[in-house]
């Protein structure tokens, strides 16, 4: 089985593999490995594939041989959509495709860090492991080798974390010490983050999670005259409040969004 990934493949994940640090990472990133239109990510015990119809022979055996290889107990299967807002939950989760389903929840470890993941809520899982680099930026507290955060400087106000999700910022903002302000607006996905909080022994009672939408809250924030020492604009690509006639489109609203935000930074 093993010997249907090819030895590029896992020699470029050679690092990631080998840290020990880490159990969720990306193994097929599509066509940069041979493999157009087809994902294949580590999420602790499980794998998931990502495809926008079904996966061809050659993609079934490289997702076998990885999970021969990282001995995983079952491969999750994610229909790609281009229109994820008009499907269900129920439609929109992964399923299984290899393997066996065991819980629809489970736990990944991402730099010493814990986060729960879950294959029945929806279209994303609770993580997007696309900003693995950038939560280590927190947790290491430096951008880069010339580049160290102030963490005593920072400590002088609040992290806001915009469009927080499940929190995996937050849960890194809160680890190197600091006191993290989750927005969003969901609060399920709030309560997730509560939880990620308590995986990590951190308490989500001594941050804020604000529910609500990110621009009504940072007017609220600039008319009080509230500031914060780091904010973090991670958002969707498009995204709709409820109460707001308004959609966000991040190509075309990112600076009206970081215009807002540099009003309340420290
Ligand atoms: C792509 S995720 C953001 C990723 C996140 N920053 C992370 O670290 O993984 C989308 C999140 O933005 C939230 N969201 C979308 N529009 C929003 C808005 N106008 N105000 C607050 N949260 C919003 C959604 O509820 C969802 O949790």
């Amino acid at each position: 089985m093993e010997q249907n990934i090819p030895s590029r493949i896992i020699k470029k994940r050679g690092r990631l593999l080998e840290s020990g640090k880490s159990n969720a990472y990306r193994l097929v990133h599509g066509a940069g490995d041979g493999f157009k239109g087809f994902h294949l990510d580590r999420l602790g015990d499980y794998l998931l594939a990502s495809k926008e119809g079904k996966p061809d022979l050659a993609e079934e055996e490289i997702a076998r041989g990885w999970m021969s290889r990282l001995k995983s107990r079952g491969v999750y299967l994610k229909q790609l959509q281009k229109h994820v807002r008009h499907s269900n939950k129920e439609c929109s989760s992964p399923k299984i495709w290899l393997g066996n389903a065991g819980q629809s929840e489970t736990t990944i470890v991402e730099n010493g860090v814990h986060y729960q993941i879950r294959f029945d809520e929806g279209y994303s899982v609770g993580i997007f492991l696309d900003q693995r680099e950038n939560r280590q930026r927190w947790l290491q507290q430096k951008v880069n080798s010339r580049f160290t955060l102030n963490i005593d400087a920072l400590k002088s106000g609040d992290i806001l974390n915009t469009f927080s999700y499940t929190c995996p910022f937050s849960v890194c903002i809160a680890k190197s010490g600091l006191r993290a302000v989750s927005l969003d607006l969901s609060r399920k996905y709030l309560d997730w983050g509560k939880k990620n909080f308590q995986l990590n022994e951190l308490h989500p009672e001594t941050h804020d999670f604000i529910y609500g939408d990110v621009f009504d809250w940072m007017r609220r924030f600039r008319n009080r005259g509230r500031i914060f020492s780091g904010i973090i604009l991670d958002p969707p690509t498009f995204s709709k409040a409820p109460k707001s006639k308004k959609m966000f489109q991040a190509e075309r609203d990112y600076p009206d969004l970081l215009n807002l935000a540099l009003d309340q930074f420290l």
